[in-house]
């Protein structure tokens, strides 16, 4: 064997005995606890009350982390309750939820958005962002 092909193959079988260990290093070495998955992907953070989700069909925050937010009650499962970013996708403009006619009514240009966010009518190209949602005791919570 001449000598390039001897250093060749050193070259090779260092690199080859070294993988395993670079696998190693960038796995994780315990998996997340139940106390931290929320945290994985965004916390759960508190926007108001069951109480005032019913008394006023919806709540909102403009600021939740940074996020224009709103949330309801499924109608098609009362228990459960949707958060959308509430931010119109056609140009920005905040878009209420209409309890009357069970949308979201977009005031600037007639954007329609069904509960789930998805789009129902008029020129938003898009649906709205949505978010995990869910009811803790007597708190309404939005993963952000
Ligand atoms: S900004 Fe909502 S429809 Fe134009």
């Amino acid at each position: 064997m001449k000598r390039r092909e001897f250093t060749h193959w050193l070259g090779l079988g260092l690199l080859a005995s070294s993988l395993p260990v670079a696998i190693a290093a960038c796995q994780s070495d315990s998996a997340p606890s139940a106390d931290t998955a929320d945290t994985a992907e965004g916390e759960f953070v508190a926007i108001g009350t069951v109480a005032d989700l019913d008394a006023e069909g919806s709540l909102t925050n403009r600021n939740l982390q940074g996020n224009n937010l709103a949330v309801i009650r499924d109608p098609s499962d009362p228990s459960a309750v949707i958060a959308v970013s509430a931010v119109c996708t056609h140009s920005g403009c905040t878009v209420p939820w209409d309890a009357d006619q069970q949308l979201f009514a977009c005031p600037c240009h007639g954007g329609r958005f069904n509960p789930d966010g998805t789009v129902s009518a008029g020129p938003p190209p898009r649906s709205l962002a949505t978010f995990a949602a869910k009811i803790e005791g007597d708190q309404v919570l939005v993963r952000v």
